[in-house]
């Protein structure tokens, strides 16, 4: 593994273009097995996750092309129904290959996605969910083996708008000429743009867009289509809050404020000033920044926990008391521990973490234990007085 060395205390001043959604290409991903012809995708982000699911492409028998950060992905020859477990225990996104391979060939074979440090992330609603779109699972020990006869058009309630799990279904749902209802879907920008990709590519009609009760009709005929990646609204929160920890000031593209509404506020909340328009963002962070008395994670349009850690790093040195609670993941707060070796005055008690902000970190070797841990670390090295050393880097290159 490798390491990143960061010179802590210089203030961060200038622009960026954010990249492609990481959460939004990975989906749209695996969708384009849905349709037998050329999908071309614009501002794709190219980034470690990205080029494992191009492998998987190719490894079904796809060919993928890339210029500058276009991709042009041609399915019209497939030639395998299997994912092997090298190509799918990398990241867990590849778990979504299994709808889409049963919407395209009405069976599909790959490995249960491990889990990580964040969590056991099962894929039981995945699973039931198709189930009761009739897909039916082969007994396999290691793999998930899926069929399905006929796809029943049906309702499918989910228990917690599992991101995973939605996407999961609006793939396989292209396969079903019935009527499908999703009750208690997601609702991050992900998920919207997503349905927006398979709307535009006639892979299905749908209905609710954006809320929780998606409605959609598949086994329509699809068509070659250019689709453009919106900006990665972790990847933009990542950048505010490397401003927000240097008192700094960024100014960044192609990002819509419209997907982080509850980041921007918990900003605004610790102090920073944030101007928005057309497609940017800017931050100027403030000489110290606030404490924030309590700040929550969960599904949007709540604050994201994707953007946990780089907050927990703020609340370290704002000044006073913060609490930070993680309600979506089971054990996303490991870095707690990484954060008391710079000098973080930080306890965890369940899913709370409570901060007592000091002044300045001081720089340590640390070890990220997850790609926003790693980057969280990386932002806390640019507090820090002195070096920081992240190593596991490669789990921020993932990302
Ligand atoms: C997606 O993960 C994102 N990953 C995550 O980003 C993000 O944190 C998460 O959504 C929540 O927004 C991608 O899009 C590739 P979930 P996913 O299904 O789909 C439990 C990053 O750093 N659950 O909404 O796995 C699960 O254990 C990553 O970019 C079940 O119990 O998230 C978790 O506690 C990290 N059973 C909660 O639901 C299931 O079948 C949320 O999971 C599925 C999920």
């Amino acid at each position: 593994m490798s390491d990143i060395c960061i010179e802590g205390g210089i203030r961060l001043k200038g622009e960026i273009k954010i990249q492609g959604s990481k959460n939004a290409v990975l989906p749209i991903l695996a969708a384009s097995v849905l349709h037998p012809g050329i999908t071309v995708l614009e501002s794709v982000p190219l980034i470690r996750d990205v080029w494992a699911s191009v492998e998987i492409i190719e490894f079904l028998g796809g060919k993928v092309s890339v210029t500058g950060d276009q991709m042009e992905i041609d399915t019209r020859f497939l030639t395998s129904k299997e994912i092997p477990k090298r190509l799918g225990e990398r990241m867990r996104s590849s778990v979504l290959f299994l709808g889409a391979m049963l919407a395209r060939f009405g069976e599909a074979a790959l490995y249960r996605p491990g889990g990580c440090a964040i969590g056991s992330r099962p894929v039981d609603l995945h699973l039931r969910g198709l189930e009761s779109l009739g897909v039916m699972f082969l007994p396999d020990d290691s793999r998930i083996h899926a069929q399905i006869s006929r796809w029943q058009g049906g309702e499918v309630h989910l228990t917690y708008p599992s991101v995973g799990a939605t996407e999961q279904l609006l793939l396989a749902a292209a396969g079903n000429g019935e009527i499908t209802r999703i009750y208690g879907a997601a609702r991050e920008p992900e998920i919207v743009t997503l349905c927006e990709f398979l709307v535009q590519t006639g892979i299905l009609q749908m209905e609710g867009i954006g809320t929780g009760t998606l409605v959609m009709c598949g086994g329509r005929e699809s068509r070659d289509s250019c689709f453009r990646i919106p900006g990665d609204r972790i990847a933009a929160g990542t950048y505010l809050a490397a401003a927000a920890l240097t008192r700094g000031e960024v100014q960044l593209h192609q990002i819509l404020a419209s997907h982080m509404t509850s980041t921007l506020k918990a900003f605004q909340k610790m102090g920073c000033s944030v101007g928005t328009g057309d497609q940017w963002i800017q931050l100027k962070g403030p000489s110290r920044l606030k404490n924030l008395p309590f700040l929550a994670t969960n599904p949007f349009p709540e604050f994201p926990t994707d953007m946990q850690s780089a907050f927990l790093v703020m609340m370290t040195v704002a000044d006073g008391h913060s609490v930070m609670e993680e309600n979506v993941f089971e054990d996303r707060l490991a870095m707690a521990e990484s954060l008391r070796d710079m000098g973080a005055d930080i306890q965890v008690q369940g899913r709370r973490a409570f901060c007592r902000g000091v002044s300045r970190l001081r720089g340590a070797k640390v070890s990220g234990t997850d790609l926003r841990c790693g980057a969280a670390l990386v932002l806390a090295g640019l507090n820090a007085d002195g070096q920081t050393i992240v190593n596991n880097y490669e789990y921020v290159l993932r990302g």
